[in-house]
Order: C-alpha cells, then structure tokens, then sequence
C-alpha cells in the first residue's frame, strides 16, 4: 500500500463524511492512525538532511513524512502497521523535489532506512574540484535485504572507485552508475548480483579489463559500459548472457576479434561497439542474432569483408552502422533485402565496385551513406530516389562513380557525385580502362534487352555497339 493509495482513501473518506448519512464502503484502515515508526523517521530527516544542508529541518517542515506532509522523492510503505521509507531520490528530478548542497554527506543514517528499494541521486554531487565526494564503503550491506534499486546519474563530482561492498545487494535488479567521476577497475563483485536486469555504467573513467563474471548475470537486459576508458579483449563469458536486448560498449579502448558466442545473444536488439579498436573481420556468427535491430560498429579497425554475412537473415535490422571499419571488397545485393532498414552507414570504408540498383528498393530507408570509399560505375537509382533522399544518399568522395548525364535535367542528382560524361570520353580514349568494362557490361546488358541475343554481339560489333549505345545515352535517348 503506497502513500498514493493513502490519499486516495483520505479522498474516500472526505466524500463519505460529505454525503452523511449514506453508509461508507472507505478502507478499513484508517491512515491517520498509523503511525510512522520513530526511529525511522529521524533517520530519514538526518539522511536528508546529509545532502540538502543543515538549514532544512525535517521535523518542522515535514511532521508527517509518510502521511499529510509528504516529502518529494520520499516514497513510504506499511510493514506491520508502521510506516517505513522504501523510495528515496535526492537531487533536482523534478522542480520541488530535494536539492543538494554545495557541500553534502552520506551520514550513517542513510543505512538505517533498512525497507529501502530505491536509492536515487541526481545531479546532487556536482563540483568535482571544490567539493568532491566518494561513495562510502562501509554499511551497503545493512540495505542488502530490499534494494532493489540504485542509481546514480550525473553526478560529477562523485568520484572515486566503486565500493565492493556493492557486492553485498543481493537483491539489485538495476545498478546505474551513469555519468558520474567514478574510476578504478569495473567492480568484479557487481559480478555477483545475479538478480541485475540492468547494469549501466557508463560515462565514468572506469578502466581496464571487463570483469569475467559478469558473464553470470544471466538475468541481465541491459548492459551499458560505453563512455569508458575500457581495455583488453571481450571475455567469451560475455555468451553466458543469453537474456541479453541491449549491449553498449562503445567508446573504449576495447581490442580483440569479436567473440563468435555473441550468437547466444539471440534476444539482442542493440548491439553498439562503435569507437572501439576491435580487429579480425566480422564474425560470422553476427547473422545469428536475429533479434538486432540496431547493429552499430562503426570506427573500428574491424577489416574483412561484407560477403561473408548473410545479411537477409537479420531481418530486424533498422540501424546497420558500419562506417570507417577499413571493410574490402563489393556491397552484396543481400543487404537490400533488409527490408526494414532506415539507416545504412558505410562510409569510410575501402568498398570498391559498382553499387547494386536494388539498394534503393529498401521500402524504409532515410539515410545511406557511401561517402568515402572506392565504388565505380554508374550510379542507377531514380532521380526520385536523390530528390527523396537529398544529402542523406552520400555517394561523394567515391573518385570513380558517376550518375547518368540524362539526370542533370531532372535536377534531382546525387549530391558531390560527377555526372558520367568525363567519364564516357574517358572510354571513347582509352576503351581498356577499368570504368570502360563496367560500362560495357551494362550496355551489354541492355543490348540484350533490346532483342539482341548475347551471343551475336561479338568482337568488333559488340565494341561498336557499345559506342553507339553510348553515343545514345550521351544524346539524353537512353531508357
Ligand atoms: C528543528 O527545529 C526544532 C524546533 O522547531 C528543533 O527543536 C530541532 O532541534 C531542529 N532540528 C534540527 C535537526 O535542526
Ligand atoms: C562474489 O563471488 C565470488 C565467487 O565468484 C566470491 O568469492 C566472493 O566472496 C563473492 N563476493 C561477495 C561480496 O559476495
Ligand atoms: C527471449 O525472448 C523470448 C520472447 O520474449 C522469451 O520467451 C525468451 O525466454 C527469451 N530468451 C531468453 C534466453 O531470455
Ligand atoms: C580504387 O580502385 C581503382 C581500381 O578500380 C584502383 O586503381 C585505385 O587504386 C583505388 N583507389 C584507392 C584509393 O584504393
């Protein structure tokens, strides 16, 4: 029974007495009567009064905590006909919620509130140079019975290592230590808390290796060590968290191959290993995952190839960042079969080929950059598809494409791409040139579509042809 439920049968009770006479069906209990236990509420005054300063007076302004007074960021429950604190959250949350001092304490009385589920600080140690504070290491096992709970976010000038007595609360679902000063090693003892469903401990100067065990939280949603100054390689235990929906690693120094047990991670929807410095290609095993909808690797020196991935088997997939990851070889046409695709990234890259007309077919997708790599021929969307997409199709900085110059009149062209003319009498010089034999192919290609069957343009004829059907195209007559 919370405190909301407290005033919703004081609410009751109002009505009843203002309708007299009319027998009342209001709660049992009635709350006035209950009180809060004592010692509780001075532990919760002194607690409070540790972070806000010393001129709030809880027993003056707040004589009730539990009850008609309520306190924000107080949450209150009853255990035995007594009103104990089970939520506390400090810092501006909301407008009147507690504010910090410039100078707060964790006084003892903090672990005396031994119902508490939920601890919260927000934005309440905020000067790192004046008036740094560290998390105390002492007592956290005193709340090891109910917490559930505890987060701190945004706090700068917390600072310091995470204590292992963090390892004692047995009962954590959800442990955030989110952009805070902490450092030191992650905490091998979070390791232990195997009832965590979200572990976020990013934004801090946490460095070194990640831990092993943390392979164990098998009842773990979320993991977020991103924002961090992490090394060495994953641990292959990480496979162990088949619950897994969400991994943020990104921002580290991590190394290493990505381990192939990631495909244990079959509920995963966000995968994000951006900024890191992984290496040895992708790993096979990434097509199994079938539940990714976000698939972020961007900026690593990952290497390799896309061929090796089935990609249509990812069929969730709606972010596929792979930018700057130094990949090879040609864009399969697989990749157009994700039909749910918005956002395709793999610029940066050393991507060569021509670029498959079916990657304009994703029903989906607002933004697909190529910039930066090393694809050729012409390009072969629709000038709809660059009026749809204006800069967010980025095809610029690949030397050897081009669009159709039938398409400059449109005036729905790729954005920084070269038309193909230059490109044409480029071909007419020098017809061995690489550019030449895809250009070839395609009017080929097109040739047969006209009802010449392949076999007869040969030789000489076929390289005629081809400088007719250039000539064609170049007169603005092609299809
Ligand atoms: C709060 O105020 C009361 C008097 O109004 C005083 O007796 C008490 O000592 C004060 N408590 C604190 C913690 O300052
Ligand atoms: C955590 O688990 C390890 C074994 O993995 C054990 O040795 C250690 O005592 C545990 N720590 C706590 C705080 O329970
Ligand atoms: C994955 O998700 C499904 C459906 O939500 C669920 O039934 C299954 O237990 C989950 N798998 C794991 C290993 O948690
Ligand atoms: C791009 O590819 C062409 C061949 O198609 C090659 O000659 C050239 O060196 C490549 N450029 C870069 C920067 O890799």
């Amino acid at each position: 029974m919370m405190k909301t439920f407290n005033i919703n049968s004081r609410v009751i009770l109002v009505l009843c007495i203002m309708s007299l006479g009319i027998w009342c069906y209001g709660e049992e209990d009635y709350n006035d009567a209950v009180p809060m236990e004592e010692g509780e509420k001075t532990a919760l005054y002194s607690a409070i009064q540790g972070f806000v300063g010393n001129w709030w007076n809880g027993s003056d302004l707040y004589p009730d905590p539990c009850g008609w007074t309520p306190v924000q960021g107080v949450s209150c429950d009853l255990f035995d006909g007594l009103w104990y604190v089970t939520a506390l959250s400090i810092g501006p949350i909301l407008d009147n919620y507690l504010d910090c001092a410039p100078i707060v304490e964790f006084r003892p009385q903090l672990f005396e509130l031994k119902h508490l589920k939920s601890l919260t600080f927000f934005s309440c140690f905020v000067s790192p140079h004046e008036h740094p504070i560290i998390i105390p290491s002492k007592n956290w096992e005193k709340l090891a019975g109910n917490l559930e709970t505890l987060e701190f976010r945004s706090n700068p000038g917390l600072i310091g290592k995470v204590p292992s007595s963090f390892g004692s609360l047995i009962r954590l679902q959800s442990l955030v230590l989110l952009e805070n000063g902490l450092t030191g090693e992650l905490p091998r003892n979070v390791g232990n808390l195997t009832k965590l469903k979200r572990l976020v401990l990013a934004a801090n100067w946490f460095y070194g290796r990640i831990p092993d065990n943390f392979g164990g939280l098998n009842e773990l949603l979320i993991l977020d060590l991103s924002r961090n100054l992490l090394s060495g390689s994953l641990p292959l235990t990480l496979g162990g968290l088949n619950s897994l929906l969400k991994l943020d690693l990104s921002n580290n120094q991590l190394v290493g191959s990505l381990p192939t047990v990631m495909c244990y991670m079959k509920n995963l929807t966000l995968l994000d290993l951006r900024n890191n410095r992984f290496s040895g290609g992708l790993t096979k095993s990434l097509q199994e995952m079938y539940s990714l909808e976000e698939m972020a690797l961007s900026n690593n020196p990952i290497g390799g190839d896309l061929q090796g991935l089935e990609w249509h088997s990812l069929q969730n997939l709606v972010v596929l960042d792979l930018s700057n990851m130094g990949l090879t070889g040609e864009i399969p046409e697989s990749i157009a079969e994700l039909k749910r695709l918005r956002f395709l990234g793999l610029r940066g890259n050393r991507l060569t080929g021509n670029l498959s007309p079916k990657l304009a077919t994703l029903p989906c997708v607002s933004a697909l950059y190529l910039d930066g790599n090393n694809l050729t021929g012409e390009l072969k969307f629709s000038g709809w598809f660059y009026g749809k997409m204006g800069r967010r199709f980025g095809a610029w900085n690949n030397p050897n494409l081009c669009y159709p110059v039938g398409l400059m009149s449109t005036g729905h062209a790729p954005y920084g791409v070269k038309p193909c003319q230059q490109e044409v009498s480029l071909v007419e010089a020098s017809t061995n040139s690489k550019l030449g034999d895809g250009n070839f192919n395609q009017n080929s290609r097109l040739m047969a579509s006209l009802g010449f069957p392949s076999y007869v343009i040969d030789g000489f004829w076929r390289f005629y042809l081809v400088q007719v059907f250039m000539m064609v195209q170049l007169l603005n007559l092609s299809l």
